[in-house]
C-alpha cells in the first residue's frame, strides 16, 4: 500500500507546518516536526490521511491526545512542555518518535478525527475586521462556518491588548497598519455556527480533543482554554447547526435577525474544502453579499486560493493567513494578513 502514498508531499507538509517565527519559541514541536519530516513511518501516517485532513497538526494532535490520556512516556514529556520545563526538547522529540515506532496504531487509530483547533486568538482579528465591516451599524449577526466548539462566536468577549496583562482571556495581538480598536464593537444579535462535527465545551472527550489540538509549548493557549471553559456558561447563547457549509448555510442565515447585517465568517475552514467546494462556497457567499444585507470575512491559509485574489509570494506572508472580505453589494478584496493564531494583524487596505 505504501507505494500509493506521496511521501514527498508529506515531507513538505511537515517541513512547512510552522511559521518561521514559531520555530524558536517551540523547540519541542520544531524538533518533532524535523524528526517526522525524516521518518518513513511518520511520513506514511500523514500521507495516508484522507486528502482534506492531510495536515501535520492532525498527526501531532493524536500524539498529544495519547499524552493527555496518560501515556507513560508521552504524558510526562507533554506535561513538561506545557509547563515550560522540558529540559531537552530534541531528546524528548526522539523519545516521542520511539513511541510512534513501537506503537504506530496509537496515532493511526485516531487519524479518523479532524483537526478542530478552535483558536480564540483569531477573535482578535475578527474584532478588528468586524468593526470595520459594521461601520456605523450598532447591531450585527454572525454566522461562523466551521465553528468547531463555537469559541470564536464569542469573539467580542475577549479583551485584546498589545501586551500580556496577566488575564488568561486577553488576546495579545500586534497591530500593523490603520487598525482602530477604540470604537465599541457592534452588539451581536444572533450567533450561529455550522460544523459537520460540532464540539461541546461541556463534554470531557471533546475538551480533550480540543486541548490536543493546541500546541503543548504554548502554555498561554492552554491556560486560556481553561479560562474559557470556566467563563463560557455566563456568555451569550450560540446556536450550532450540524452539517456541511453547503447544506446548512441557508438555515443558519435564516436564524439571524434580518433587521441587521449578517457577517459570514470562516477561519481555517475552507482549508479543509476541496477546490470545487471552495469555488462553490465563494460563489454562494458572493451571491448572498450581492443580494442581501450580508458581508463575508474569510481568514484562511494562503493555500486556499480564492477567485480574483492573488496570493503574493512574499516570504513574510507564506505562513500567514490571508484576510479577505466582501461588503454588502461589493466584491471580494484582500483586507490584510495575520498570524494563523492572531498573534499579529496587518491591514493593507485603507480604512
Ligand atoms: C481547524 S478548525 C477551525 C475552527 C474555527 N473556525 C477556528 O478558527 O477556531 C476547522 C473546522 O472546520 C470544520 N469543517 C470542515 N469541513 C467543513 C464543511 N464542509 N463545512 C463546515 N465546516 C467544516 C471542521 O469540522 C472543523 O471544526
Amino acid at each position: 500500500m505504501t507505494e500509493e502514498f506521496d511521501l514527498d508531499d508529506a515531507r513538505k507538509r511537515y517541513h512547512f507546518a510552522l511559521a518561521p517565527e514559531d520555530y524558536e519559541r517551540l523547540p519541542f514541536y520544531s524538533a518533532l516536526l524535523h524528526e517526522f519530516e525524516h521518518d518513513t513511518i511518520a511520513l506514511e501516517l500523514l500521507a495516508g490521511v484522507r486528502a482534506e485532513q492531510r495536515n501535520p497538526m492532525l498527526v501531532l494532535a493524536t500524539l498529544q491526545l495519547a499524552a493527555l490520556r496518560g501515556h507513560d512516556v508521552l504524558g510526562p514529556i507533554y506535561d513538561d512542555a506545557r509547563h515550560g520545563v522540558l529540559e531537552d526538547p530534541k531528546g524528548a522529540a526522539t523519545r516521542a518518535l520511539e513511541v510512534l515506532h513501537a506503537a504506530p496504531d496509537l496515532v493511526r487509530g485516531e487519524l479518523w478525527r479532524s483537526t478542530q483547533t478552535n483558536e480564540p486568538g483569531r477573535s482578535a482579528v475578527i474584532q478588528a475586521v468586524v468593526r470595520d465591516l459594521a461601520g456605523e451599524s450598532e447591531r450585527i449577526n454572525v454566522v461562523e462556518v466551521g465553528a468547531s466548539a463555537g469559541i470564536n462566536l464569542y469573539f467580542d468577549e475577549f479583551p485584546v491588548r498589545a501586551h500580556d496583562d496577566g488575564n488568561p482571556l486577553t488576546l495579545v495581538c500586534e497591530d500593523v497598519g490603520p487598525i482602530d480598536r477604540s470604537r465599541p464593537l457592534p452588539r451581536v444579535l444572533s450567533r450561529v455556527g455550522v460544523d459537520p462535527n460540532p464540539l461541546l465545551l461541556a463534554s470531557h472527550e471533546d475538551r480533550l480533543w480540543l486541548k490536543s489540538c493546541l500546541w503543548p509549548e504554548e502554555r498561554r493557549r492552554h491556560d486560556r482554554f481553561d479560562a474559557i471553559i470556566a467563563a463560557q456558561p455566563s456568555w451569550p447563547t450560540v446556536t450550532m447547526l450540524r452539517g456541511h457549509a453547503k447544506e446548512r448555510l441557508s438555515a443558519a442565515l435564516a436564524l439571524c435577525d434580518d433587521s441587521a447585517m449578517t457577517i459570514i465568517v470562516n477561519t481555517w475552514t475552507a482549508f479543509y474544502f476541496t477546490v470545487d467546494e471552495r469555488i462553490a462556497f465563494f460563489n454562494d457567499v458572493a451571491h448572498r453579499c450581492a443580494n442581501d444585507n450580508v458581508a463575508w470575512l474569510s481568514i484562511e491559509s494562503t493555500m486556499v486560493k480564492w477567485p480574483d485574489i492573488d496570493v503574493e509570494d512574499e516570504v513574510r506572508h507564506r505562513a500567514a493567513s490571508q484576510i479577505v472580505v466582501t461588503r454588502p453589494g461589493g466584491s471580494a478584496i484582500r483586507w490584510g494578513w495575520c498570524h494563523a493564531h492572531g498573534r499579529w494583524l496587518e491591514r493593507t487596505t485603507a480604512p
